[in-house]
């Protein structure tokens, strides 16, 4: 399957509903790695069936561990902390989660192993894990830049003695959790009671809690001296607990509890809740602090949006990193400024996020102050529609968090498919509890009276209305000006592009200029027509059309409404005439405006247009098969608009 460019997102509004969110990636990797490594078979429910969690599973396979699955359930076999595969090389893909808890467990457990990721991962730092697994007589070999992957792991039997002495190590608490995790989760590898000092303070502590939750849960008790010391004890084993549920995502969760909140609710979320031993799941109270009403479950959490609006906040997000992205593209929909500090671990994730966040924000209108470890972000007035599309820098998180946008304008957003890392499904999910602006495509051959019509229902309905038309025509006059040729492709895409256009009320401003009746001479039609076959022309309008796509609704009117650029509008009309009625109108019109008319001429270019429109490759003209018929040649245009209208209303309902 090729992954999409983009997802373009209308103005949507939040439904009440409830989501069942996907397993938690953080449990799911922990949990998969304890059941390879333990003693016994595990069977594993609701696991997290996302990128991440498949670099964990082929990792584990290449390492020997039986792994199967059954209509969702999941059993793998435990080695009893010896992988039968004792030499091999891993990819671990942008997998954070595989990639540090494997480095130890490899390094601990002996064999020879190299380990890889992708361009990305292989900048994040891994130098702190490594240090500690080296003060436990680990043999770790840094294949590119040094503290960086790609690592090469241990030779033949190498990385522990075994023996009784009691070890020691240390970790620094303040880059990633996930080193102290990683190290954690290998310690009982190494037979003999095990000490981890953490150096400096721990961040992402929740983190800690799953990791310490789940090796209990295989049978390992970790004695916890307040955050600074852990001690795993002598001769501890892991021991499969048999079956295993994962719990659902509570980082998931967040997008849908802002949802409630910015958009009204409630939502709910199924799968985390007041249990969960996530930590995630305080980005409840984090959304209550900003004003939203939250209830809570033993294994579910709702939201719904405050009465008097959601209001900035000032907050330490140390205790919820994944989670407090989500609120920043809140923030934008809040009273005030929001600062979001003690966030500096953003910067060493699947992309610097402070970076990537401050950078898209801004495309809102936001003004965004960027700190080594904080965000302070004060919305604009009122948002105002990105130019192009939001950028995810390969981060799940981003596309999820930018999705909120949509409550508030339409957008593009790039990359959409990157959300497979934890949630390969989100945007059908984010569909089932929103709901679009709604659209009226009508479609039709040119001088059909579609304009007029498509005008009129919109007034009628208190909907925009967008003369799509226009826009070839706009692009034709700008090329002309420019004196790009009409068949010059890559020069009419660039000026569409950069089509500098202000639709008003009755008014057409090019460049700030009144080009209203300039684009309707017979010369702009033809040249719409012909700009109108270039599908880079197309593609470069695709999203400008689009960003009319919101509240209360649109009626769209042109070749492709239906078709290609609104394949959602609730009511499809294809409206049409016969050549000679549609002639006759044009010659009658020009006539009205004091020009001159010759009638068969017009038919003949009339003639000439449908054939063009209709036979080009790309978004040609045609009758969707479920748009409505309407054929104008005998109604007039009142009745055009009243049947329309009755039909709008249906769909509408
Ligand atoms: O609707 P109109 O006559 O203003 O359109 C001018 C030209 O633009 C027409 O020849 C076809 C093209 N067009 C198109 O290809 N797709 C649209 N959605 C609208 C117009």
């Amino acid at each position: 399957m090729i992954a999409p460019p983009f997802i373009d997102l209308p103005q949507c509004r939040c439904r009440p509903g409830t989501v069942r969110l996907p397993g938690s990636k953080s449990i799911s990797n922990r949990v998969l790695l304890l059941a390879a490594l333990c003693e016994g078979e595990t069977e594993v429910r609701d696991l997290l069936v996302s990128d991440d969690t498949e670099r964990m599973l082929d990792a584990l396979q290449t390492l020997g561990v039986a792994v199967t699955e059954r209509e969702g359930i999941w059993k793998i076999g435990g080695c009893g902390g010896r992988f039968p595969v004792r030499q091999a090389e891993l990819f671990l893909g942008n997998a954070g989660t595989a990639f540090r808890p494997l480095t130890a467990a490899l390094a601990l457990s002996g064999g020879d192993y190299m380990l890889k990721g992708v361009a990305r991962m292989h900048e994040r730092p891994i130098g702190d894990l490594v240090d500690g697994l080296r003060q436990l007589g680990a043999e770790i070999e840094y294949l590119g830049n040094e503290s960086y992957p790609p690592l090469r792991i241990g030779k033949g039997e190498g990385a522990r003695e075994k023996g009784k002495t009691p070890l020691v190590t240390s970790v620094k608490g303040n880059v990633s959790s996930q080193f102290l995790t990683g190290l954690l989760m290998a310690l009982p590898l190494t037979g003999v009671e095990t000490t981890v000092e953490v150096m400096g303070e721990l961040i992402s502590k929740p983190y800690i809690e799953i990791t310490l939750a789940t090796m209990r849960r295989f049978g390992v008790e970790v004695r916890r001296e307040s955050w600074q010391r852990f001690v795993v004890p002598a001769n501890s084993r892991y021991v499969s607990p048999g079956v295993v549920y994962v719990e659902g995502d509570a980082s998931s969760a967040s997008y849908f509890l802002a949802l409630g909140a910015i958009g009204g609710g409630p939502v709910r979320v199924e799968g985390v809740g007041r249990d969960s031993i996530q930590g995630d799941v305080r980005f409840a109270e984090a959304l209550a602090q900003m004003g939203a009403q939250i209830s809570m479950g033993p294994n579910w959490i709702e939201a719904s949006a405050p009465l008097q609006g959601l209001q900035g906040v000032d907050l330490d997000c140390n205790h919820i990193p994944d989670a407090a992205m989500t609120l920043a593209t809140t923030a934008l929909f809040a009273q005030g400024p929001t600062k979001l500090r003690n966030i500096a671990s953003w910067r060493v994730k699947e992309t610097d996020r402070i970076a990537a966040m401050a950078t898209e924000l801004r495309k809102f209108g936001a003004v965004v102050e960027e700190g080594v470890d904080y965000l302070r972000i004060t919305p604009h007035s009122s948002l105002l529609t990105p130019h192009s599309g939001i950028a995810t820098y390969d981060d799940h998180r981003m596309a999820m968090c930018f999705s909120l946008m949509a409550l508030g304008t339409p957008l593009r957003i790039n990359d959409p498919g990157c959300v497979a890392k934890t949630f390969p499904d989100y945007f059908e999910r984010f569909a089932s509890v929103t709901q679009a602006a709604p659209v009226i495509a009508i479609d039709g051959p040119s001088a059909s009276g579609k304009g007029t019509v498509a005008a009129r229902v919109g007034k009628a309905l208190g909907f925009a209305f967008l003369d799509s038309g226009a826009l070839y025509r706009l692009t034709a006059l700008a090329a002309r000006r420019a004196g790009v040729a009409w068949d010059d492709e890559a020069g009419v895409a660039a000026i569409a592009a950069a089509l500098q256009v202000e639709f008003g009320e009755d008014s057409i401003l090019l460049a700030g200029e009144e080009v209203g009746e300039a684009i309707r001479s017979e010369e702009m039609s033809a040249g719409a027509s012909q700009v109108a076959v270039l599908p880079a022309v197309r593609a470069a309008l695709l999203y400008r059309q689009r960003v009319f796509n919101r509240f209360p609704g649109l009626v769209a009117d042109g070749r492709d409404m239906g078709s290609v650029v609104f394949p959602q509008a609730v009511l499809k009309v294809f409206l049409t005439a016969s050549v000679e009625a549609r002639a006759e109108r044009r010659t009658k019109q020009l006539i009205e405006k004091g020009f001159s008319a010759n009638l068969a001429l017009l038919l003949q270019e009339l003639r000439e247009r449908d054939e063009r429109d209709s036979r080009r490759a790309v978004a040609p003209l045609r009758q969707e098969a479920e748009a409505k018929l309407l054929d104008t040649t005998a109604l007039s245009i009142e009745q055009a608009v009243e049947q329309v209208l009755a039909w709008s209303k249906e769909a509408l309902r």
